[in-house]
């Protein structure tokens, strides 16, 4: 059937749509570029951005974790304050707002109720809407003031790989838009360094048998796995156990480093998987103290560091890419790990149960 065509040679779309990611990557610098190899943005939506004093980020399940990677893009490059909030919790228990907020709505199908639901309640409020999505007619799309598209090419396995990053791509480009509109000085090349991305990515999507191989020796039968991480890590590691969980029915928490010692690290027995990753710098030294932590309470514990970081200890080591922008190369690894997980567990890949591609009711 024509599904099978659209999935070419691959034995599921996930696996085909982790491979399109630095494809994506690169489509999104052509998108967002113009001849004069500077980031092009609408000029409606430049002017909301200069005008906010505050941003809302509204997103659910993957589309949340690639909010909290945005948020830091966003204080960091663009210096405005920004929260992100799953969607069905904003609706119930809405938290005081800025005077001149800015709501971004962050959603691969345009279609989630949850998020819908909120984008009813601050339009009747009057605020601003940006919705960035990968289906541009959607209805988010349509109800909003303004749309970014993220030009990923249509996403049919349920768990979202190619979505994450390509909303935290677009997320890059307009935080550093943003600080060029207001006339801040620029810490990034971002064009270039979303260039190293995909091809960091390239790498990356060429490592599948080493791969599969951690996937067997970490992940056989366990009934729960761990991810932790510092920072910008903390945020893919929250996404890793995401995917780990929907595709594979593995019980996987993502946890700060930090936290461990307040309660998680009761869990940890012998043999228990823990995945660490450690991207940033000035996180790796702590990072790796948890991991010394949960060693030595028996932890099967799979590191994965990147270049510049890496010790004889590592199972994985990323190539290097600009500080900010490491989660959406640290996450190509989980999205396989979790890949090859559910496939050795015989679960249904593509469609893994209790769960839908868009969910349109609140
Ligand atoms: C469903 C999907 C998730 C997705 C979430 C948000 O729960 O199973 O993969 O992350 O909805 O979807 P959205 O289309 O709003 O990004």
């Amino acid at each position: 059937d024509a599904s099978d065509i659209e999935k070419g040679t691959y034995p599921h779309y996930m696996l085909k749509e982790i491979d399109e990611q630095p494809i994506v990557i690169r489509n999104i610098i052509k998108e967002y570029q113009d001849e004069n190899n500077e980031l092009k943005l609408n000029n409606d939506i430049r002017n909301a951005m200069k005008k906010a004093d505050r941003i809302y980020i509204i997103a659910a399940g993957t589309s949340y974790h690639a909010g909290l990677v945005g948020k830091e893009l966003l204080e960091k490059l663009a210096s405005i304050p920004t929260e992100v909030h799953v969607a069905s919790e904003f609706s119930y228990n809405m938290p005081l707002l800025s005077e001149k907020p800015l709501f971004i709505f962050l959603s691969q199908s345009g279609e989630t109720a949850d998020s819908r639901a909120v984008l009813v309640k601050i339009k009747e409020l009057g605020y601003p809407a940006l919705t960035i999505t990968n289906v541009p007619g959607s209805t988010l799309s349509r109800e909003a003031d303004y749309t970014l598209q993220l030009y990923a090419g249509p996403e049919i396995a349920v768990a979202s790989t190619k979505a994450y990053t390509a909303q935290i791509a677009v997320l890059a480009i307009l935080a550093t838009d943003t600080a060029a509109v207001k006339g801040k000085e620029i810490e990034i090349d971002l064009i270039k360094e979303l260039a190293i991305v995909s091809s960091a990515m390239e790498v990356l999507t060429d490592e599948k048998e080493e791969i599969e191989r951690l996937a067997a020796e970490y992940l056989p039968t366990t009934r729960n796995a761990f991810f932790i991480g510092r920072s910008g890590d903390y945020n893919v590691s929250l996404e890793g156990a995401l995917k780990l969980k929907e595709i594979s029915y593995i019980q996987a928490e993502g946890f700060a480093g930090g936290e461990l010692k307040h309660g998680t690290i009761a869990l940890i027995e012998e043999g228990t998987p823990v995945i660490a990753v450690t991207t940033h710098e000035n996180v790796n030294y702590s990072i790796r103290g948890n991991v010394q932590e949960v060693v030595a309470r028996g932890a099967n514990v799979l590191i994965v560091s990147m270049k510049g970081l890496e010790e004889d200890t590592d199972a994985f080591v990323l190539p290097k890419v600009h500080e900010l922008l490491t989660p959406l190369v640290s996450i190509v690894p989980l999205q396989l790990l979790a890949y090859y997980a559910a496939l050795h567990r015989d679960c249904d890949v593509d469609k893994p149960r209790n769960l839908a591609k868009s969910v349109t009711v609140e």
